[in-house]
């Protein structure tokens, strides 16, 4: 969070699972729309948190999965445990206030007590979190009677009910909508409360997070029936939370552009990427572009054409150099040429490229440094550079790519440099 020094524009705190991923999309459309108009509009001043039920270890698995952004901040566990950045360092101070009325032992023995209840798995039980599955019949009922003999043994637990099939126990201060709470009043006291905050969910433990004040709220169009009904009965009338009608990622897009919060163009949705233009000198902005066009070009879904190589020949100083991942150094128009020949050559294969983490800093008067990681996933697996660029601006004129530097990120899974080209 020291990454800012002023109160972020925009903070999207983001349930995962079927809200900011849409697990019926195999090819990750919305979530790679997001993932564009995130690092070249937002990543830079804004700050990203995903809020999931997960425990770490699942939350660990989905990251693997599925294409997702590094967030600034990861609460997991249904708002159990917070952390902060890339090491996800936990906040202590969070985990001592949940204390307060919540006895593990006491809540594991009352709820072995009904049969209805099925424990979910062992990775799933978390020390202020016990977990179950329960039919949707027999939910309501188990939950009133559960919170009746928690009452009577002295505690002060939640119970949540999510996606038709999940029940949460957990201390009565936890939960993600308690969490998002104690978080804006953290922020608030370093003097980073976000211009706007937009909470986005799909089941019933995101409920929470839509009555917190002075925060936005929406529901994707593919929201569970407990959601829709919790909204119904409590925030009808709430002009500050939509039910999208996109479904996932899709609907937070939507909801940016509904709510007026900032960018809500994709890059990936301009098809023709020359196009595609910022108000402002962004060299964040003209990475997420070069490698969208990277992707798209290895696809053979734009024209091969040689108007667009030109381009980008042209947007590269003469002795600009690129340093390969393999150590080997090769000039940078060079490497442009050496694009041309690979037009098409992952057709039908599941390539996609997307850039996390792009952050840039202004060094000296017209230079610009660009780190981020590039990620490639293919047939055979997923790849990441943590990737340098330098570039010049002149007034008038756009960025110059001066040097490009790429090493192997520990996170790859293969570190095999014959398809890596830039
Ligand atoms: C995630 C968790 C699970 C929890 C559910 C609903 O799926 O893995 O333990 O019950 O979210 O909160
Ligand atoms: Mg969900």
């Amino acid at each position: 969070m020291e990454r800012l020094t002023s109160p972020p524009r925009l903070m999207i705190v983001s349930d995962l699972d079927h809200t900011m991923v849409d697990h019926h999309d195999h090819e990750n459309l919305s979530l790679l729309r997001f993932n564009s108009l995130w690092e070249h509009a937002y990543r830079h001043d804004s700050f990203l948190v995903f809020s999931t039920g997960r425990s770490p270890t699942l939350y660990k698995e989905l990251r693997k999965e599925k294409p997702l952004l590094t967030p600034d901040i990861t609460i997991m566990s249904v708002g159990t445990e917070i952390t902060y950045g890339n090491s996800m360092v936990p906040d202590h101070g969070w985990v001592e206030t949940l204390n307060n009325k919540w006895d593990l032992g006491i809540v594991k023995d009352e709820a072995s007590k009904f049969s209805e209840l099925k424990l979910q798995a062992d990775t799933e039980q978390r020390p202020h979190k016990v977990s179950f599955y329960v039919d949707k019949s027999k939910a309501q009922e188990v939950t009133k009677e559960l919170s009746q003999r928690f009452e009577k043994r002295g505690l002060d637990v939640k119970i949540i009910y999510s996606g038709g099939m999940d029940l949460d126990i957990l201390p009565q201060g936890a939960g993600k909508g308690q969490a998002l709470a104690y978080l804006l009043k953290k922020l608030k006291t370093e003097g980073k409360l976000p211009v706007n905050t937009l909470a986005c969910g799909d089941s019933g433990n995101d409920a929470e997070l839509f009555s917190i004040p002075d925060v936005y709220g929406v529901m994707v169009s593919n929201a569970q029936e407990e959601l829709l009904k919790w909204h119904a009965e409590n925030a009808k009338d709430n002009p500050k939370v939509i039910h999208a009608k996109e479904r996932c990622a899709g609907g937070i897009i939507e909801a940016i552009g509904h709510f007026k919060l900032g960018p809500n163009l994709s890059p990936r949705d301009v098809a023709d990427f020359l196009e595609c233009k910022t108000e402002n000198v962004n060299p964040g902005h003209e990475v997420v572009k070069f490698f969208l066009f990277y992707e798209r070009w290895r696809r053979g879904e734009v024209e091969n054409c040689e108007a667009y190589t030109a381009s980008l020949k042209a947007s590269c100083h003469p002795s600009g150099v690129f340093v390969h991942p393999s150590g080997a150094e090769k000039s940078l128009r060079d490497t442009i040429d050496e694009l041309r020949k690979y037009y098409g050559d992952k057709q039908g294969k599941k390539f996609r490229v997307w850039a996390d983490q792009v952050l840039a800093t202004d060094t000296t008067h017209g230079t610009w440094i660009v780190k981020l990681d590039k990620w490639e996933q293919s047939g055979d697996g997923r790849r990441c550079c943590t990737t340098t660029v330098k570039f010049t601006s002149k007034e008038g004129e756009g960025l110059v790519w001066e040097h490009v530097q790429q090493t192997w990120s520990k996170e790859s899974e293969v570190k095999d440099d014959s398809s890596w080209i830039i």
